[in-house]
């Protein structure tokens, strides 16, 4: 293992700290005592007291109780019980005894009505809690509310020295819009049952209601038809969900309150149906399934009966199997090249009068629509469905910006936002948390208003294996689901954050992985010559990157296809790094408009001396280690980011203005650092240029306003531009 010097920069800088403030050590942060609950509630008054948990806590059933109920009431003590440590009353046959005479119960449940067995959009999802110090009420007028009751207590619990309580309170919760969804990609990377029922419970724990499977893909063609079994048979490598796992997996999201909403893309995004139909597409085959990432050009053709003959067979058949109203049809990125190169189907154009490609899209969602209609469903399809033709009824799924849902509301179509909640493209929590579907600044109408459903998260599957794909949707996705069941107000991003970091602590207890992957995933990729130190090393240092966001990961791993191993070092790396965050917070405290804080010096200090230090440990590993060889060039940009950082923290604590052309030679350091690499970048960068120019610029600070300093630094040192 290397040993650390410090550089004679952070050893005068630390002298000008201890010199300045006196401050060598940061106080403990006072534990808080606000709510722990995510998503918040709509009313939520904490009163005094607490109700104790001990081994005698007891729960009595009243009112409609049926075996959904006490599944999910099993479930929820099962939690509590391993949190705490404490083993409630069993039962000789294994289950929870309940009271069921007069005796006071510590949990009385009262459910009205059992509600829809399997969960259908627009049931009433409301709840009502009192928790006292001698009990809790939880009422509800069906069992989903009284499920997502559950959810609530399990995120209520907490500890102190004095032991597990619930805190006092009165709640009154109900969701602001009715389809609360995620949306995940089993198709580019094969996503097996055990994926997806841990997320139906992370999605249970998060009151989210709609479970949407992309199941067919240029990748892969991911379920089981026994009408057509050429479909699974050419198109999944057997890897596909049969029927009967998907009647678990909808038994399975319905005992949670969730909604399986399946997806079959359709027309575009069609190489897997062609593979095993090449007469059906567009241009004449033979077709493969697809292994890289992209928009591609097999297409259905709509002009072809036998293609409707298909839909109506298959779409029957799916019909049958899921219970929901509503079947979404795909329907995006057509890129239209087969279609414009096929003279028949141009003919065909012409003589329906349908304009354009465009046009025949809509021809050809009309066909859908009467197939479903036939089969009692209802259509849902991407932004591009959207059409003057497009049948009534129909719901619009917005990606690609906020006019789709605007143009969809104006013209009559409920529709349903994903633009903004695009998981995928690693973007920070906090961007999609504000992501309104409705926003204060609405232009849109009462009426249209009332059109807006919700929305749904989406994890596209091309960077996710199973292994990973729960870091990439958890625990963001926790604060897309307080958007969408919280009211509208609720925007205090750090509030949001605090909540997060619990929340993520109950998803990993429910199951989910997106913490518990990386230990493993970082001895691989160290090796196993790594120590104990550069394994904490290494785990440092990809706390601090992330993943590149947008589509740039394409751009930098252009060779990759589903056969790549996704185990590297930006598989690892997760977006929204909170020591990045924790960094901002503090150089934003350092160069805000007051005199630069103590504290944060400090902990801004201790910070880049450890990044510095995580450099040396990790050059020495990666030298040794095949897999690290990838991790250099960051390695290098952070040592970078580690002495301009020092060197800005030197220049602003000694009061003094630097030489000339000093911020120009740091801020161009910093370009050089912020380039991505190995897909992954380092989102320190930003503050670091923030940091520079106040130290660069200090003798304005006390000239401008708060507001024109904070513009200041922006205009020298602007985030970085990333490719
Ligand atoms: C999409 O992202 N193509 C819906």
């Amino acid at each position: 293992m290397s040993s650390f010097e410090p550089c004679p920069c952070v050893r005068r800088v630390f002298f000008l700290l201890v010199a300045l403030f006196g401050v060598t050590q940061l106080p403990a942060v006072p534990a808080s005592s606000a709510t722990t609950v995510m998503p918040l509630p709509a009313v939520q008054q904490f009163t005094t007291g607490r109700l104790a948990v001990t081994p005698a806590f007891s729960v009595e059933l009243q009112g409609s109780a049926d075996a959904r109920l006490r599944a999910g009431l099993a479930r929820l003590l099962r939690q509590v019980e391993a949190r705490t440590g404490l083993t409630f009353a069993h039962t000789p046959a294994g289950g929870f005894a309940l009271k069921s005479d007069a005796a006071h119960a510590s949990l009385v449940i009262d459910c009205a009505a059992p509600g829809s067995a399997v969960p259908v959009l627009g049931e009433d999802e409301s709840y009502t809690l009192e928790v006292t110090s001698t009990e809790a009420v939880l009422k509800a007028p069906t069992i989903l509310g009284a499920l997502h009751g559950f959810a609530t207590l399990q995120q209520l619990l907490q500890a102190d020295a004095s032991g597990w309580f619930f805190p006092a309170v009165r709640i009154n919760d109900q969701p602001r819009f009715p389809w609360r969804g995620l949306m995940i990609d089993v198709a580019r990377h094969w996503q097996p049952l055990e994926v997806i029922q841990r997320n139906l419970d992370g999605m249970a724990l998060v009151k989210l209601n709609v479970l949407h499977l992309h199941l067919t893909e240029d990748q892969g063609f991911r379920i089981e038809s026994k009408t057509f079994p050429r479909l699974h048979e050419l198109g999944s490598d057997g890897h596909y969900f049969t029927q009967d796992q998907i009647r678990g997996l909808i038994a399975y999201a319905a005992e949670r309150g969730i909604r399986v909403v399946p997806e079959f893309d359709i027309p575009g995004h069609a190489t897997s149906w062609v593979t095993a139909f090449p007469e059906l597409a567009s241009a004449p085959g033979p077709y493969a399934i697809e292994r890289k990432w992209g928009v591609f050009d097999p297409v259905l053709d709509p002009t072809n009966p036998r293609v409707y003959a298909l839909l109506d067979g298959f779409l029957g058949e799916m019909a049958a199997l899921f219970p929901d109203a509503y079947i979404h049809i795909g329907g995006d990125e057509n890129n239209g090249v087969q279609w414009s190169a096929n003279a028949k189907i141009q003919a065909f154009i012409r003589e329906h009068n349908l304009k354009d490609n465009a046009g025949l899209h809509a021809y050809f969602n009309g066909k859908v629509h009467a197939i479903l209609a036939q089969h009692g469903k209802k259509l849902i399809g991407w932004d591009e469905i959207l059409h003057p033709d497009l049948t009534s009824g129909s719901v619009v799924h917005s990606w690609r910006g906020p006019t789709g849902l605007a143009e969809a509301t104006r013209l009559g179509f409920a529709t349903i936002l994903s633009n903004g909640y695009y998981i995928d493209l690693n973007y920070p929590t906090a961007d999609h948390y504000l992501n309104d579907p409705v926003p204060a600044d609405t232009r849109l109408s009462p009426e249209q208003q009332k059109l807006v459903l919700g929305g749904e998260a989406t994890i596209w599957a091309e960077w996710v294996t199973p292994e990973t794909i729960d870091s990439r949707i958890w625990p963001r996705t926790a604060a897309i689901a307080e958007r969408l069941w919280s009211a509208r107000d609720v925007r205090d991003v750090p509030d949001m954050y605090r909540r997060l970091a619990l929340v993520s602590r109950r998803l990993e207890e429910a199951g989910l992985q997106h913490a518990s992957y990386l230990d493993p995933a970082l001895r691989r990729l160290a090796g196993d010559q790594a120590s104990p130190a550069e394994l904490a090393a290494l785990r440092a240092f990809v706390d601090l990157i992330e993943p590149v966001k947008h589509y740039q990961r394409g751009n930098q791993q252009p060779e990759a296809t589903q056969f790549t191993p996704l185990t590297g070092l930006v598989d690892c790396a997760r977006a929204d790094s909170a020591p990045g965050r924790e960094f901002a917070a503090q150089v934003a405290m350092l160069a805000g408009p007051l005199s630069p804080d103590p504290q944060a010096a400090n902990s801004v200090l201790q910070a880049l001396v450890a990044w510095k230090f995580t450099t040396v440990q990790l050059a020495a590993l990666a030298a040794r280690s095949p897999r690290l060889q990838e991790a250099q060039p960051l390695l290098t940009s952070l040592a970078t980011a580690s002495a301009v950082g020092q060197e800005a923290l030197s220049v602003l604590l000694s009061r003094q203005a630097p030489v000339a052309g000093w911020l120009q030679t740091q801020l161009s350091r910093l370009d050089e650092a912020a380039k991505p690499h190995a897909a992954a970048e380092l989102p320190v960068i930003a503050p670091l240029r923030l940091l520079a120019a106040a130290a660069a610029e200090q003798d304005k600070r006390r000239t401008l306003s708060p507001d024109a300093w904070k513009q200041h630094l922006l205009d020298l040192a602007p985030p970085p531009v990333t490719p």
